[in-house]
């Protein structure tokens, strides 16, 4: 069996949503100490709801798989939805992750996070 899905090397070789938005409502960086791997997420919210959304990651292959697939996602849902998404339903999404690639996909959980947090923070609010 090949080592990684037919969707994780669609989404590696073509990611989908890559890139930064100009004046974005919510803007998330994570990294992971171990690999050095790094993901940027770019938020914009309309009404609640994820009108658009970007990413930038410096990362493996399946960092970059997961954060094309996160961004689909989340794009078009409200924010309560979006706050829901886990690494779980990103690796799911993509056909499974090998074991020990499955904190790429936490990655993209924890960057969509942060953007949320950094969006109700602009909104003086609390998550
Ligand atoms: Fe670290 Fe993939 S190896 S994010």
């Amino acid at each position: 069996m090949a080592l990684y899905s037919e969707k994780v090397m669609d989404h590696f070789r073509n990611p989908r949503n890559v890139g930064s938005i100009e004046n974005a409502d919510g803007i998330g960086e994570v990294g992971n100490a171990k690999c050095g791997d790094i993901m940027k997420i770019y938020l914009k919210v309309d009404h609640d709801v994820v009108s658009d959304v970007k990413f930038e990651t410096f990362g493996c292959g399946s960092a970059i798989a997961s954060s094309s697939m996160a961004t689909e996602l989340i794009k078009g849902k409200p924010l309560s939805e979006v706050k829901k998404l886990t690494n779980k339903a990103v690796t799911e999404a993509l056909d499974g992750l090998p074991a020990h690639k499955l904190h790429c996909s936490v990655l993209a959980e924890e960057a969509i996070g942060a953007a949320l947090e950094d969006y109700y923070r602009k909104q003086g609010a609390a998550v």
